[in-house]
């Protein structure tokens, strides 16, 4: 019985032979074990305690098997029970499957039998598990990565992720929001040795602290309010295959902490949880901000950002991009056609505004430009009018020839107001739109008392 990690092991029998032959024999076969001669001792342990499976004996003085069997399901504990049952005592085995009972046993039995349950039962709990996690996931998804992109920047790029996906160094991406940083992980993941296995995100932004731990590297029962039952954490569902942390740079500096132990030890332990396991997984995480900028702002911790730097990409902003424009326009114009529909396409005055406009929001803003453009525009012809009011040139500034100019500072104030009303109030896509910097634009807010 040869496995990565050993099987925790509870054995409850109130006959001391059994007990002592399964503490001698079931470590040489990888298990971890405990034993206890009664049913109320095993409920005490396994309140504060994790086991993958209880071996119980069904006829016990006290509480007997069947009645422990009942508390230990209604407790919420997740381990399997393997029932041990005296002479062909075929009633009570039936009962305690009923029960949720995994298997049982008659006794006497062979050890050989014992391992082979045990080995099932354990691997059914973790497979149970899996399950579990594999729902909470976002992003998932098995379609293959296709990037797309013939500009020289992208081709370097996906050149890296290709020569960096065979390693397991954790790769740091840096990117503009909508820039296909997480595309690029997927495609990193399906092109390295641990395609096969498991590839979970995580968004580290969508959580609070607690849960975010809980997330990541699980939580035993009863470890805080609203912990009714055990459960793995990320880095444990994704042993031998990869993680990716999304938006990695708003995780607070506990967690950071946190993190960095686990990186550093490759042992992890659930929140609550008394036994530390040993993962082999590797990370991916991505962020929208300058993350040596925010180490020096003593943000985020720089010894965990060298942890995840080994390997880094940067995922260039669409406007250093621009001959990429087209294909993906094509790309989404495929990918949103509606059945039945006739295929739709740019005058050449409207694909060269596409082209001009700035993507403070890159593909991500492209695509969803696109798959708007497609629902709503009836012909089969989109012209420059058909495009959304902020890709056409201006209109807000006047130009007439005939109009007085404006004082420069008006000018300033009214591009401010605009940039602002197109991103929705948020500075940071509003600069870059400007070609400032946010400091600049937060000092011009003020000084033209803009309201956001
Ligand atoms: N080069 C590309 N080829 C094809 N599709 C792309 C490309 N880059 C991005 N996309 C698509 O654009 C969308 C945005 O990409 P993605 O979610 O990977 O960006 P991101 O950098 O992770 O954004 P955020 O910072 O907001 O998380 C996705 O639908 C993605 O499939
Ligand atoms: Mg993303």
């Amino acid at each position: 019985m040869k496995q990565k990690h050993p099987i925790h092991v509870l054995v409850v029998d109130d006959e001391k032979p059994t007990r002592v032959l399964m503490e001698r024999e079931l470590p040489q076969s990888g298990c971890n074990v405990v034993v206890v001669p009664s049913g109320e001792e095993a409920l005490q342990l396994l309140s504060r305690q994790d086991f993958d499976v209880v071996l119980l004996d069904l006829k016990m003085p006290g509480l007997g098997g069947i009645e422990t069997l009942r508390r230990l399901r209604s407790s919420g504990t997740e381990a399997e029970v393997v029932v041990l049952t005296g002479h062909p005592g075929v009633e009570s085995a039936v009962e305690a499957m009923k029960l949720g009972a995994y298997d049982y046993l008659t006794k006497p039995f062979k050890l050989s039998e014992v391992e082979a349950v045990l080995r099932r039962a354990a691997e059914k709990r973790k497979l149970r598990e899996e399950n579990i996690a594999l729902r909470r996931i976002v992003g998932q998804g098995d379609a293959a990565a296709v990037i797309l992109g013939e500009s020289h920047a992208m081709r370097a790029l996906l050149e890296m992720v290709q020569r960096v996906a065979v390693s397991h160094a954790p790769v740091l991406i840096a990117g503009e929001t909508g820039t296909g940083k997480g595309l690029i992980a997927k495609a990193l993941h399906q092109a390295s040795p641990r395609a096969e296995q498991h590839f979970l995100v995580i968004n580290c932004s969508a959580f609070q602290d607690q849960l975010l731990e809980s997330e990541l590297f699980g939580h035993e029962r009863g470890a805080f309010t609203g912990a009714t039952s055990t459960k793995a954490g990320l880095f444990e569902v994704a042993d031998g295959g990869t993680v990716f942390l999304d938006e990695v740079a708003e995780m607070s500096p506990a967690m950071q902490a946190k993190l960095l132990q686990v990186l550093d030890t490759g042992d992890l332990r659930r929140v609550g949880g008394t036994r530390e396991r040993r993962v082999d997984t590797r990370i991916f995480a991505a962020t929208n901000r300058d993350l040596q900028q925010e180490v020096h702002a003593g943000r985020f911790r720089e010894d965990l950002w060298f942890r995840l730097n080994v390997v880094s990409l940067s995922v260039p902003p669409l406007r250093e991009r621009k001959e990429d424009i087209p294909i993906l326009i094509e790309h989404f114009f495929r990918q949103f056609r509606v059945p039945g529909q006739q295929p739709k396409s740019l005058s050449p005055e409207a694909l060269s505004l596409l082209v001009q406009y700035p993507w403070p929001g890159n593909v991500r803003e492209l695509a969803n430009t696109i798959e708007r453009l497609v629902l709503l525009i009836p012909g089969t012809l989109i012209e420059p009018e058909d495009l959304p009011a902020n890709i056409r040139p201006s209109v807000a500034l006047p130009s007439e020839e005939g109009d007085p100019p404006l004082p420069l500072a008006e000018v300033e104030r009214i591009s401010i107001i605009r940039a602002l009303k197109y991103t929705g109030g948020k500075k940071a896509p509003a600069a870059r739109l400007l070609g400032i910097d946010v400091k600049t634009l937060t000092h011009k807010i003020q000084r033209y008392d803009i309201q956001i």
